[in-house]
């Protein structure tokens, strides 16, 4: 059963359009869905972050707000939720989740060295390699089969985790585990893996860190998944989960359910002075780093909300609902399903168009010109080029991401994506690809513009 735990107080209208309008706006703009206006999208899922509805507990902090420059009544309840739900005493609030790795990798990364984990987000991969770090990928193998019904292939692959740190301990700046793992499929890490990860770091001497954008999405699935946690709470788990961990960056734009925001949590006093001077620097005083009073108080509120288990069981049976729909009318999706989005997967779906056309990218496309829906390439266009050779990178995986925003789509919305998914696929073997038509130097999929083969 699937009952939302919510029921709807504010609305906000969807203008829909024609499918003659949306040929032409697609066109006209470059066949980049990013480069789309908001208002010429019909359902939009293109990411979960920053886009889910706040509750009337949200919205009545946001009256709350004390927008002192220190020591903001409203940053003390975030510190104390932080500290209440995931157990850090020291919290730095940062603007978002990019602006919490930009602070702790300016702090802890010298030049040179490695931070292993299970595929880093492209923002946290960037940081690290802006202050002359690099990454090191040590997830488990089944993430790269779409098919693999692993239950936790968010896990890190403990043999490839120590290879990667035994050799120079000391080059270690310190060890990331990402939950849920967006850049695989929103895949869930076991509680089991993190404590053995938590072990190979405290061997080595290595901190561990945790980018917890999903974290009471994994929590759940941990609950749903792992041996000997049904009994548990949510918030139980939650705690377990970062016990193991010297610290978090968070984007509170996922699981914390706020449009903007975000923090980094440490364990140790000594580690939280030497982030402070940083966050001054970079983001704001240590007492809003970014973000507004009122803004803090929604977050601190969202904590509690987005750890809520009927609010958790929901949102993960939206999501599958998605996936078991796409699923039925054939549409090859990523399995076990994530608990944020339900990735497609293009190779499999548009076979006969070679990488270098972009079937994942072309997808995207059909999603719009189908139904207004707005999607992302998870594929070579986001992989960019080598940049040695100058080559296209052709990942392993090329996938379709939809997001699902939090509150937001009701079934009849997911009704009429997977009605539109079904449309696609029945015409798929009608479809081209594309090429560049304007090829963006860095982060292309933002900017570029592109050609559709007939
Ligand atoms: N870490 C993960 C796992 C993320 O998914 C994101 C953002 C960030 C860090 C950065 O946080 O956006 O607040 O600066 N992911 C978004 C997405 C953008 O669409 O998946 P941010």
């Amino acid at each position: 059963m699937m009952l939302p735990p919510f029921k709807i107080k504010s609305v906000e209208p969807i203008s829909t359009t024609t499918r003659e309008y949306r040929i032409k706006k697609i066109k006209e703009i470059g066949y980049n869905p990013f480069l789309l206006p908001a208002q010429d999208v019909v359902i939009d899922l293109l990411t979960d972050s920053g886009t889910g509805a706040m509750s009337d507990r949200q919205w009545a902090g946001i009256m709350l707000g004390d927008e002192s420059y220190a020591g903001s009544v409203n940053f003390q309840h975030m510190a104390a939720a932080v500290k209440d739900i995931m157990g850090f005493p020291y919290t730095l609030p940062t603007h978002q989740g990019r602006g919490a790795e930009k602070v702790l990798d300016r702090a802890v990364v010298k030049k040179g060295q490695i931070i292993p984990g299970n595929m880093h987000f492209d923002t946290t991969k960037a940081h690290i390699e802006d202050v002359g770090g690099r990454v090191v990928d040590c997830t488990i193998d089944a993430i790269y089969n779409p098919y693999s019904t692993y239950p936790f292939k968010g896990n890190l692959y403990l043999k490839k985790l120590e290879a990667a740190i035994k050799p120079n301990p000391g080059n270690v700046a310190y060890v990331l585990i990402t939950v849920t793992c967006n850049s695989g499929g929103g895949q869930p890490v076991s509680l089991k893996n993190i404590k053995e990860v938590s072990l190979i770091a405290r061997k080595y001497k290595c901190k561990l860190f945790v980018d917890a954008a999903r974290f009471a999405e994994n929590a759940y699935f941990i609950k749903q998944r792992e041996p000997g946690y049904q009994n548990k709470s949510i918030r139980q788990i939650v705690r377990e989960m970062f016990s193991y961990a010297d610290g978090c960056t968070m984007s509170a734009k996922k699981d914390a359910i706020v449009n903007m925001g975000g923090f980094i949590g440490v364990r140790d006093n000594a580690l939280y002075r030497k982030l402070i001077p940083l966050g001054v620097l970079l983001e704001g005083f240590p007492t809003y780093g970014g973000m507004n009073g009122r803004d803090m108080e929604a977050l601190a509120i969202g904590l509690y909300e987005g750890t809520e288990e009927e609010y958790l069981h929901y949102r993960t049976q939206q999501v599958a609902y998605l996936g078991n729909g796409l699923k039925k009318t054939g549409v090859p999706v990523v399995t076990p399903f994530g608990g944020h989005a339900i990735y497609i997967d293009a190779k499999k779906f548009l076979p006969h168009i070679k990488r270098e056309n972009f079937p994942g990218h072309t997808l995207t496309i059909e999603f719009y010109i189908e139904g207004g829906i707005r999607t992302v390439e998870i594929g070579a266009l986001l992989a960019g080029r080598d940049p040695d050779t100058k080559e296209n990178i052709f990942p392993e995986l090329e996938l379709v991401r939809l997001a699902i925003p939090r509150r937001v789509y009701m079934k009849e919305h997911l009704d009429y994506v997977i009605e539109c998914a079904k449309n696609i696929w029945q015409r798929r073997k009608k479809l081209k690809g594309v090429t560049f038509n304007f090829e963006s130097p860095i982060m292309r999929h933002f900017q570029s513009t592109f050609k559709r083969l007939v």
